[in-house]
């Protein structure tokens, strides 16, 4: 089984992805781009990672930017968390590292933000170590190959799957024989509908020569994915609006929204509203009219955000559960890093404050 390692050295090395961070062995972009990739789809990732690169183009220059400007740069490829990861391991890579990343992987494994699948890809694209990155993508195309009857992310699967790669990865090739399984799993062995008559594997797919390509890979059935209401307040003073920001270590933490927070069962949204507010700023508020209703999808849960006008009528806000608040005029509401549900809320708040000024 050596020839089909060999045949897809050989395939990648003329038909790989022309994608800006294959352009050399720096550790750098390479681990930039792999944090990127790991929730987010390669063609939404190139112009973050373009503007990333712009802004930042080496560990220093990331280290020593502000973290606003890091979240900033970020905003709209969610789990920011990668983000702080990240801007903490450029600054540990300066102090503790003389500024270069380790070549070993278990010193990689202990950087903020770098797992082994992270760990795994810079040793093998950057500095050429012979590991398997073995992410979803390269599962499920080595699952069809082998035709493997079990869940691919069980341990016992996963083992199988090591072994393969162990048997037919060529030494000194691991770079290629990674990516070259991520781009046929991205060009030809789809989740569904593989283009297996296309695929440069097809000679040695266990899978296609049974038709059980659909069938693979096996997985184990998951639960419904929960789903939260929330409300959130749209508060006013002077001319500028509240907002405030999440703490670090949590969900979307550092970055900045309006308050309010989830519907407990049986209570009414603006209930929930008044609650809420009360809890986070120590105020009481009325709810006003509806600004809209706001939905985003996480892996793990959904939410739904009903946003509404409100108008605080005793006490004066106090951030009891943000580090800190801010009164921002709407218009520059674009400056401060948020989720996709918040500035969704300030988009709308933005759209509908010019429509209704409008003489
Ligand atoms: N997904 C994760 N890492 C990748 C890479 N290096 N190239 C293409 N897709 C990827």
């Amino acid at each position: 089984m050596r020839d089909a390692g060999e045949h897809l050295i050989k395939w990648y090395t003329k038909n790989q992805r022309q994608l800006p961070w294959r352009v050399d062995k720096n550790p750098y972009p390479i681990w930039v781009a792999e944090i990127m990739l790991q929730q987010t789809r390669v063609e939404t990732v190139i112009p973050y990672f373009n503007r990333w690169m712009a802004e930042f183009p080496n560990i220093e220059t990331l280290a020593k930017a502000p973290r606003d400007e890091v979240l900033k740069l970020w905003e709209g490829l969610g789990y920011y968390r990668r983000a702080h990861a990240m801007h903490e391991t450029a600054n540990l890579l300066i102090h503790e590292y003389e500024g270069e990343f380790p070549h070993e992987i278990d010193k990689l494994i202990r950087l903020p933000g770098i797992g082994p699948y992270t760990a795994s890809a810079i040793a093998s694209f950057a500095f050429g170590q012979d590991v398997l990155t073995i992410d979803g993508n390269i599962k499920r195309v080595m699952s069809r190959w082998i035709d493997l009857e079990l869940d691919p992310g069980s341990s016992e699967g996963e083992e199988i799957l090591r072994a393969w790669a162990t048997e037919t990865m060529p030494l000194d090739h691991s770079a290629e024989y990674n990516q070259a399984l991520m781009d046929i799993g991205a060009s030809f062995c789809s989740v569904s509908n593989p283009a297996c008559e296309a695929c440069p594997l097809n000679k040695w797919c266990l899978a296609f020569k049974r038709g059980t390509q659909e069938l693979r890979p096996i997985r184990s059935p998951k639960g419904p994915t929960p789903s939260h209401t929330a409300a959130a307040a749209i508060l006013f003073r002077n001319d500028c609006v509240l907002i405030g920001r999440r703490p670090e270590g949590k969900l979307l933490g550092g970055l900045w929204e309006f308050p309010g927070g989830k519907q407990e069962p049986d209570e009414s949204i603006e209930a929930c509203l008044v609650r809420e507010i009360e809890e986070e700023l120590g105020i009481t508020i009325e709810v006003g009219l509806k600004l809209g209703t706001f939905h985003h999808a996480y892996t793990h849960f959904k939410i739904t955000v009903h946003a509404f006008f409100s108008t605080a009528i005793a006490g004066d806000p106090i951030p009891h559960d943000h580090t800190e608040l801010a009164w921002v005029p709407p218009t520059e509401l674009d400056q401060y890093p948020m989720g996709k549900v918040d500035r969704s809320i300030a988009t709308e708040l933005v759209r509908t404050l010019n429509k209704t000024d409008q003489p």
